[in-house]
C-alpha cells in the first residue's frame, strides 16, 4: 500500500529567513524519504518472502531504453510454477518494458530476474526461448505475409523436429489455426491473429508465457475469447503473466495481480483483493475499466 507523509500543522515555522524555511523544507524532505524507504522495505521485504521457490522472478529491477533514464525504477513481480499473474496500471507506467525486460529486450542495469532459481537478467530472447520463456508482444507479433503454418514454423525454429508434434498441441488450443492453417495471417481478423500470436509463443512448450495486452484493439466479445483462452493455456500447464488494459476483466481471471504506476509496484494482492480495494478502484479502475 502506498504510504503518505503526514506532519503536523504547528510544525509550520513562524515567519523568517528564508533560511529557515529552506531548513524546514529540506527536514520534510528527509523525513518523507525515510517514510519512503521504510515502505519500500516492507514491500520488498514481502516479495521476498513470498517469492521464494517461484518459477520467475524479478527483484527490484532498474531498466530504461536510454542510459541515465529508468523506466522500471525497483519494481518486484514473480510468478509461481501454474500461477496466472495479471499487471496492470495507467499508460507509460512500464509494464510493456517490464515484460521486455523479463525477455531480454530492454537492459536492465540493476536488479535480477530468476527462472527456477537462475539467473537469467539480460540473457538474449533466442536464450530465453530455449530456457522455456515465451512472449507476444502488444504490436507486430505475427508475420502477416507468412500463413498461419509459416508463423507456427517461425514459433519451432529453434527446433524444427518438433512442428508436427506441437502444431497438434496448439490446434488443440485453438482450432481454428489448423483449419485456416493455409491462409496469410495478414488477412485474419484482430481476434484471430492474437491466436496466431499466441499458438506462435506457445510452439516451444514455454513453462512461462508472457502476453502484452492480447485483447486490445479487439470486440467485447472477442476480448472475452481471448481471455478464456489464456485461462485455458495456463489450465494446461503453462505459467502466465498478462499485462492489459482490460483492467476489470484481468483482474477476474488472475491469481494474482500487480498495479504497476511509473516502474514500481503500487499494489499487489489477489484478483480478488485488487479488484475490491478501494484505492485501486479510484485510481486504475474507473477509468481504465471505460477505456
Ligand atoms: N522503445 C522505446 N524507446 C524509448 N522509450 C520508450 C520505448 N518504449 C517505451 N518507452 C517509454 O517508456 C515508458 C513506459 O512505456 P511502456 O510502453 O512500458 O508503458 P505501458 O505501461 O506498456 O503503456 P501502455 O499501457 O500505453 O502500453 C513511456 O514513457 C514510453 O515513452
Ligand atoms: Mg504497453
Amino acid at each position: 500500500m502506498t504510504s503518505q507523509e503526514h506532519y503536523d500543522p504547528s510544525d509550520l515555522p513562524e515567519p523568517g529567513s528564508p533560511d529557515d524555511i529552506n531548513e524546514f523544507i529540506s527536514e520534510l524532505d528527509v523525513n518523507a524519504a525515510h517514510t519512503r524507504t521504510a515502505h519500500h522495505a516492507t514491500a520488498e521485504q514481502i516479495h521476498q518472502s513470498e517469492a521464494v521457490g517461484a518459477l520467475i522472478r524479478a527483484d527490484q529491477l532498474v531498466a530504461g531504453y536510454f542510459p541515465g533514464v529508468n523506466i522500471l525504477n525497483g519494481s518486484d513481480l514473480y510468478a509461481k510454477q501454474g500461477e496466472l499473474v495479471g499487471i496492470i496500471g495507467p499508460n507509460g507506467a512500464g509494464k510493456s518494458t517490464l515484460l521486455k525486460a523479463l525477455f531480454g529486450l530492454v537492459s536492465i542495469t540493476s536488479g535480477a530476474v530468476l527462472l527456477r532459481d537462475e539467473d537469467i537478467t539480460n540473457l538474449r530472447a533466442d536464450q530465453l526461448v530455449r530456457r522455456g520463456v515465451g512472449f507476444v508482444p502488444q504490436t507486430n507479433n505475427v508475420f502477416p505475409s507468412l500463413t498461419i503454418e509459416e508463423n507456427m514454423q517461425m514459433g519451432a525454429y529453434q527446433d524444427p523436429k518438433s512442428f508436427p508434434e506441437r502444431f497438434d498441441a496448439v490446434v488443440e488450443l485453438f482450432p481454428t489455426l489448423g483449419e485456416r492453417r493455409k491462409q496469410r495471417a495478414g488477412s485474419l481478423s484482430g481476434g484471430e491473429r492474437q491466436m496466431v500470436a499466441m499458438g506462435r509463443a506457445l510452439m516451444m512448450q514455454p513453462s512461462v508465457l508472457l502476453l502484452d495486452e492480447p485483447s486490445a484493439g479487439l470486440s467485447p466479445a472477442l476480448q472475452d475469447e481471448v481471455f478464456v483462452r489464456v485461462k485455458s493455456i495456463n489450465k494446461s500447464g503453462v505459467t502466465v503473466i498478462i499485462v492489459e488494459q482490460n483492467a476489470r476483466r484481468c483482474l477476474q481471471i488472475v491469481d494474482r495481480g500487480y498495479v504497476l504506476d511509473q516502474g514500481r509496484n503500487a499494489y499487489t494482492g489477489t484478483g480478488a483483493e485488487l479488484a475490491n480495494d478501494p484505492k485501486v478502484i479510484e485510481l486504475y479502475l474507473g477509468t481504465l475499466a471505460r477505456a
